[in-house]
């Protein structure tokens, strides 16, 4: 399924706002800033970069990063930041020390086209990470969740092969947690429409289940090379 979320902006924020009210870890760009920082990048693409969660945390090391971004919402990215579609990104290759593509691919038709470019725009040894859920994740919703269960086209069961016939020195982090607790139907209507269902269907979703409920998140995040 290729998602636009300029004809749903709601469900952008509403995600944002779930992860932040109701996740027990936290959300995943502060390590993945951290890690990058290890590496020594100095200069990070962030594709499908959203509005910019990940660049606020770069700048903590003072690491530069290109938010890019085929929604509206990349305008409140910090600066640079483009509009841009992941499988035509307006950079000379060989530029970026690592590119990110966090969340995003899975939104993609093609998602080794984008993972080829980000290949192209990385100097020889440059690093690409990307993150993905299990099409199994969220399992308690799963009667409520369209497709659940059916592979996508870049998930946690499939995403690390993809990455593989483009990248090399692959190393993948997998979870399968209760790192969710919503306490109530407001909160769970709210975790649905971040999910993508509209606001009627998150609504009637919600009365259906029963809270206070804890979601068991299951995804990968992997890191690879350009060799
Ligand atoms: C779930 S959000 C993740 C945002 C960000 N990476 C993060 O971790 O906060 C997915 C993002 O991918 C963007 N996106 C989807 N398809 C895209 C494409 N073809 N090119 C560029 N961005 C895309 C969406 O607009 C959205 O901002």
């Amino acid at each position: 399924m290729v998602t636009d979320y300029d004809s749903d902006p709601g469900r952008f924020a509403a995600n944002q706002l779930a992860t932040r009210r109701f996740n027990r870890r936290g959300d995943l760009h502060p390590d993945v800033a951290a890690t990058l920082a290890a590496h020594g990048c100095r200069l990070v693409a962030d594709i499908g970069g959203g509005n910019g969660a990940l660049a606020r945390s770069l700048a903590y090391y003072h690491i530069r990063a290109v938010v890019i971004d085929q929604a509206a919402h990349v305008e409140q990215a910090p600066r640079p930041a483009i509009r841009a579609d992941a499988s035509h990104l307006p950079f000379r290759g060989a530029t970026f020390d690592a590119a990110a593509a966090l969340w995003m691919l899975y939104h993609l038709a093609e998602p080794l086209v984008a993972l080829r470019e980000a290949h192209r725009l990385l100097r020889e040894g440059g690093l690409l990470v990307a993150c993905a859920p299990s099409r199994y994740n969220d399992p308690e919703l799963a009667e409520v969740l369209p497709g659940w269960g059916e592979p996508r086209s870049f998930d946690a069961e499939n995403g690390l092969d993809q990455i593989g016939a483009v990248f090399g020195q692959l190393t993948v982090e997998r979870w399968d947690s209760p790192l969710v607790r919503i306490p109530n139907r407001s909160g769970l209507k709210l975790f649905l429409r971040g999910r993508g269902l509209s606001e009627d269907a998150a609504s009637a979703a919600a009365r259906r289940l029963t809270a206070p409920l804890t979601v068991t998140k299951r995804g990968m995040l992997a890191w690879a090379r350009k060799t």
